[in-house]
Parts: structure tokens; C-alpha cells; sequence
């Protein structure tokens, strides 16, 4: 039996129950007999559940990238590493073997040393997804320097915000990007977030599009001509096992996203060891997970996970639907991939379209596929596996957070059954645990509650940057020395896990999440708005999307409310991002709100998604009156 890898359902039981029993002693072990490490750690498993402050592997030396390219360079140089597949179909792939990869990646870290990135220093990166985007998350982890992904389609504010919560020293950018038929120029949205930006001191271009963009004399740097002169010998800075690796910012239900802290040698060993057994990596796979590196997903599951593990990840720069709706396929057929990890929103939208797209490809090179982002419908679920997998392929259902690191709950292929809509059974070392109301623990199968995890796990968020009381307050005060989720879940009668969704104020809208707040704070920046409320509502494809309800400052006739809406629309654009457009705006007079002046969103929720008869008393509110007032004005489509 192996702990690394497991094989069946049995050896599951086997590993997860000694993994429960032992935890401390089955990370070691793990740990031990898998990743190269330049100092043993001194303890596993530190955890103050005062303070809750968690370290694990203390005192342990390491840089996560000789784990992810280094020591396959004497197994195995010549594989590849990542292979990169342009938005144009007519552009060649390109293979980068681990050899170039370990190379390329060594001449981006001396020339972030070069301009003044010490260990320690945040670096915030803004790339679309090309081959440089993953290695200069691996070029800052060579020499110690924190990076700060922030995703390419986010606007210049939210950009300039997050630049500024870690004090970040450079930002890493392009002068554009292709998206399909699309040019999108970033380099000026990265100008303009700089604009207020004072602990920035260089940024690095790389050249993608070609367009012309402004160059900030001793500030703006083409990458290119300093790769051309830069060594490609970096000896990798050792680091401590608790030394950060990177922030990423998610959404929270209140208030600025979240600076999510990972630190190196826990979240290196449990995103290798849940890519290994979650998508069964074999030495020929061709793996290709189709998220932005921007997101969570892509740190663990595009770069970290399989580059520990010596596979070769597929990263793909466009969208789904260029130059047609078949794109996903031809790669697949094209690269012979054997694991596909995809969002449930991208399955909506391409079983929307004709079969013709599916049917053109030969997709008999698929062993495994996965979804993650949000909770998968049923039908979803069927047409993936009927169409995609062909009944043969296991679908990993994978339920896991920017704040975990890797994945939670998920089926093993070829051990655990899959059954739609469910994530099944904790991976090792994870104990999950749903809470009743009351805040008890609900023991036993078949019930329904907030989804907490009891134990520390060796990936976990250490913190929010700049803010642990904040950490403190969102995930361990619920419930007393447990980690809160902002989830719901059932577990079914033999045990296994459904996510059934945000308990909190957080939307996720095309799989990405996005806080209310942030939102409504773009919303009322418009000098004609007096307040504003957002609520998701259920939506084919994008599984949530937004609906606004927005009190003017002055009502009354003659007020052109198309137009509006589009200045509003415009404000979220700038603001926060593409993402976060509202599907539908309805003006209204007032918001329903508790006699402390709380907007009760979950009225609007249940009203904007059409369930009017569910909406319970609401005698209570301080103006029971408006309820009535919105659900006759009810925007329908
Ligand atoms: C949701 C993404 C149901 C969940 C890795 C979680 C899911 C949030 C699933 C985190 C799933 C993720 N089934 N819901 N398989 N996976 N979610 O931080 O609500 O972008 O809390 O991390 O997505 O989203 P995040």
C-alpha cells in the first residue's frame, strides 16, 4: 500500500483513516518520502488554537521550485513541462521541456534580482495566460519573493487596490492579450492603476500583441532584451517551510478581497499530493486544466501540483469558443490529453451547442475529468460524462477554495463511485464536520448544515495579509476551533458529501467569486444613486448571475433608465471588473430592511429568483410595505 498514491476504494479507507488517526504522522511520512528538502523540519504540525496561528513542517529548508524542476532535471530533462497552446490555432504549440523550463526560469529570477526584488518583496503579476505567466510565479519562488496574481480581466481599481493592500514592489505585465478574435491592451489598465501606486518601483513587459504602448522612462522594462543578457544560472534561494509563497485575493462577503497568504512547504506538499491522486497522474498523461492562472485553480492545479509531480501541464491561452465552439476538443484531440479539469459554467455553455462540435474529435485519449468552481448541475453532469467522457471517464467533482490550497472533497478515480452533484468523501487528512444552527455538530449521515473542518491541513491559508484578526474573525469564530467554509452541505446516508452553496453574501458567477460589496460601492458611486443591493440569481450558464436593486436620489418621470443602467454597468466595469456586470437592474423606492437597518438580502434573493411564495414572515422588517412594491416590478428577462 501506498499513502502517495491510491489505487482503490479499499486503500482509501485504509489511508484516510490513518490520516485521521495519526495526522501529524502521516504528513511526515508523505512529506518525507516524496519532495526534496535542504533541512528536515523540526515539528510537523504546530497549532495555537488561541492565536490560530498553524505552521506545519517548522524549521524545514526548501524552494518549492527545485521540487518543481530541478530534480526532474536528472530523470527526466527532456520531458515536457508545460506545453502551451496559442489562442490562434494557426500559431504553433509550444513545448518547453523541464531543461528550458528550469533555464527560463533562472534568467526571470536574475532579472528580478536585477531590479531590486529581495526575499520577501511582493511581486504582483498581470498576465494572460502565456508561458510567462508561469514562470515568473516559479522565476519570484527561485529567489523568495511573494507573488500576487491578480487576474488579467480585472479592472485598473481593482488592480491599483490590490497592489497597494501588499505594498508590492513591481508588477509583471504584457502589452496585451488575444481572446478569440479579440485584442485586449493591458499595459495601459496597469498604467492607470500605477497612477497611486507608491511602493511600486519597475515593471516588466512582456510583448504579446505588439501594440504600441507607453513605455515610463526607468520605470517600464521590455522583458525581453534583459532575458536575452540575464545568466541562466539562479541557485534557488532557501526558504523556510512557513516563508510565504504567494497572496491571492478573494472575495469576501464584506469590505476589500481578502489577501489569501500561502506559505511554501505545506501548500507544495498538499497540492502534489491531491494532484497524484485526484487526477491519478501517470508518467505519459498529458494534463490540461483550463482556469486562468490568475485564479487558485491554476496556481495548484496548473503550475505547482503537476510540476511537483514531473507532468507535463497543458496550458491554453484563448476561450472556449474560438474560432468555434469545438476549440476544447480539437486541444484535446490535438494534444492527446488524458485528464480535462474545467469549470461547470464552461460545460453549460458548450452543451448548449450542437453535438457536431463534440463529434468532430476524437476524445479517446481522456481518462479522467474534473470540474471545479461551483456546484455542478445534474444535467451538466450527464452531458460531460455522455458526450465529453463517454461513460468511461470518472468525473472528480472537486470542492476546495482559494483558502485550502488544494483540493477537499473529491472522488479518487477508480476507487470512490461518482455520483452527479456530489463531491463525495474528504481527501486525506481532511475532516470535515456539518454544523446545525446552533452551532453543534450534527454526527451521523443524511443531514444538512454548515460545512466546517475540524483539523489543520498542511495547505491552509496562514492568514490574510495585513489583517489576521480579520482571518480570525471570518473563519474560526463561527464555530469554536473550527475552520468555516461559507458553505452548505448535506451528507447522504452513506456518507458522501454535497456542496450545496454560499451561505454567506459571496455570488460565484461563472465560477468566479465575487462579494457583494465591492459591487454595490462601484454601484453607488453613480451621483444619481442613492443605495444599491445586488443578489445572485440562478442562471443557465453562468449558474448565478447579478440582479441590482438600485434607489435613485431623485425618482419620477423623464429619467431615462436604459441609460442608466448602462452608466451603471459602466461604474462595475471600471471598478471591479467585466466580471462583475449586472444581468438585470430594477430602480425601486426601497430596500427591505430589519429594524437595525440590515438590507435582508435573502428576501431579494429568493424574490429575484422567482420564489415570491417562499419569501416567510416579513412582519419584522421596518418597511414590510416595499416587498410588495418590488416583486410587482420584478424584472422577468
Ligand atoms: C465553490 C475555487 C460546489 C464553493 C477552487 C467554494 C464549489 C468556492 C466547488 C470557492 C464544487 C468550489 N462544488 N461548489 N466542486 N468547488 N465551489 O475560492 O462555494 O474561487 O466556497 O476556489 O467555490 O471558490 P474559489
Amino acid at each position: 500500500m501506498s499513502n502517495y498514491h491510491i489505487k482503490g476504494l479499499e486503500e482509501y479507507f485504509q489511508v484516510y483513516r490513518k490520516s485521521v488517526d495519526n495526522p501529524e504522522q502521516f504528513w511526515e511520512e508523505i512529506a518525507e518520502e516524496n519532495f526534496v528538502w535542504r533541512k528536515r523540519w523540526d515539528e510537523v504540525l504546530k497549532w495555537n488554537k488561541e492565536s490560530h496561528k498553524v505552521k506545519w513542517f517548522d524549521g524545514a529548508k526548501l524552494n518549492i521550485t527545485e521540487n518543481c524542476i530541478d530534480r526532474h532535471l536528472y530523470t527526466n530533462p527532456d520531458k515536457t513541462a508545460i506545453l502551451f497552446e496559442p489562442n490562434d490555432p494557426d500559431e504553433s504549440a509550444q513545448h518547453i521541456t523541464y531543461k528550458e523550463l528550469h533555464e527560463r526560469v533562472c534568467k526571470f529570477a536574475n532579472v528580478l534580482k536585477d531590479k531590486g526584488v529581495k526575499k520577501g518583496d511582493r511581486v504582483c503579476i498581470y498576465l494572460p495566460m502565456i508561458p510567462e505567466l508561469a514562470i515568473s510565479l516559479l522565476a519570484c519562488a527561485r529567489i523568495g519573493a511573494v507573488h500576487s496574481v491578480v487576474f488579467a480581466g480585472f479592472s485598473a481599481t481593482a488592480l491599483r487596490t490590490r497592489i497597494n493592500d501588499a505594498s508590492c514592489k513591481m508588477v509583471i505585465t504584457s502589452d496585451g492579450s488575444y481572446r478569440g478574435a479579440k485584442t485586449i491592451d493591458l499595459k495601459p489598465i496597469v498604467d492607470e492603476a500605477l497612477l497611486d501606486t507608491p511602493s511600486i518601483t519597475s515593471v516588466l513587459v512582456v510583448k504579446r500583441i505588439r501594440s504600441s504602448v507607453k513605455m515610463v522612462a526607468d520605470r517600464d522594462y521590455w522583458l525581453q532584451p534583459l532575458l536575452e543578457q540575464a545568466s541562466t544560472d539562479c541557485p534557488a534561494t532557501i526558504m523556510n517551510a512557513e516563508d510565504e509563497l504567494f497572496i491571492l485575493y478573494t472575495s469576501g462577503s464584506t469590505g476589500m478581497p481578502k489577501g489569501m497568504v500561502h506559505t511554501t512547504g505545506g501548500y507544495m506538499v498538499y497540492a502534489a499530493y491531491t494532484f497524484k491522486n485526484v487526477f491519478q497522474y501517470r508518467d505519459q498523461d498529458i494534463y490540461w486544466c483550463s482556469a486562468d492562472i490568475g485564479w487558485i485553480t491554476g496556481h495548484s492545479y496548473i503550475v505547482y501540483g503537476p510540476l511537483a509531480n514531473g507532468a507535463t501541464t497543458l496550458m491554453y491561452e484563448g476561450v472556449p469558443t474560438y474560432p468555434d465552439w469545438g476549440r476544447f476538443w480539437s486541444i484535446i484531440e490535438k494534444h492527446q490529453v488524458t485528464q480535462f479539469y474545467t469549470a461547470p459554467t464552461a460545460i453549460r455553455a458548450l452543451a448548449k451547442e450542437k453535438l457536431d462540435f463534440v463529434e468532430k474529435y476524437d476524445l479517446s485519449s481522456l481518462k479522467i475529468l474534473g470540474t471545479v468552481g461551483e456546484p455542478i448541475n445534474e444535467e451538466a453532469w450527464h452531458w460531460y460524462n455522455d458526450n465529453i467522457g463517454k461513460k468511461k471517464s470518472p468525473i472528480v467533482d472537486t470542492w476546495w477554495q482559494t483558502e485550502t490550497g488544494g483540493i477537499m472533497i473529491s472522488p479518487i478515480p477508480y476507487a470512490t463511485p461518482t455520483i452527479p452533484t456530489f463531491a463525495t468523501l474528504p481527501l486525506p487528512g481532511i475532516q470535515p464536520a456539518l454544523m446545525d444552527e446552533n452551532g453543534e455538530e450534527l454526527k451521523g449521515n443524511q443531514v444538512e448544515g454548515r460545512l466546517t473542518i475540524k483539523h489543520p491541513w498542511p495547505s491552509m491559508a496562514r492568514t490574510i495579509w495585513g489583517n489576521h484578526k480579520r482571518y480570525v474573525e471570518t473563519y474560526f469564530s463561527a464555530y469554536k476551533d473550527k475552520y468555516f467554509t461559507g458553505d452548505g452541505a448535506l451528507r447522504d446516508a452513506t456518507g458522501f458529501y454535497r456542496i450545496t452553496g454560499r451561505v454567506d453574501d459571496v455570488i460565484i458567477v461563472s465560477g468566479h467569486n465575487l462579494g457583494t460589496a465591492p459591487i454595490e460601492d462601484a454601484i453607488n458611486e453613480h451621483p444619481a444613486v442613492a443605495e444599491s443591493a445586488i443578489v445572485g440569481f440562478p442562471h443557465d450558464i453562468k449558474g448565478n448571475a447579478l440582479y441590482g436593486y438600485v434607489i435613485l436620489k431623485e425618482t419620477g418621470e423623464g429619467r431615462d433608465h436604459d441609460n442608466l443602467r448602462k452608466e451603471i454597468n459602466q461604474i462595475i466595469t471600471e471598478r471591479v471588473g467585466p466580471i462583475a456586470k449586472l444581468d438585470k437592474i430594477q430602480f425601486t423606492e426601497g430596500l427591505p430592511k430589519t429594524r437595525s437597518g440590515k438590507i435582508m438580502r435573502r428576501i431579494l434573493r429568493k424574490i429575484a429568483s422567482g420564489e415570491t411564495s417562499k419569501l416567510g414572515d416579513i412582519s419584522t422588517l421596518l418597511n414590510p410595505e416595499v416587498v410588495e412594491k418590488i416583486i410587482d416590478n420584478t424584472i422577468k428577462s
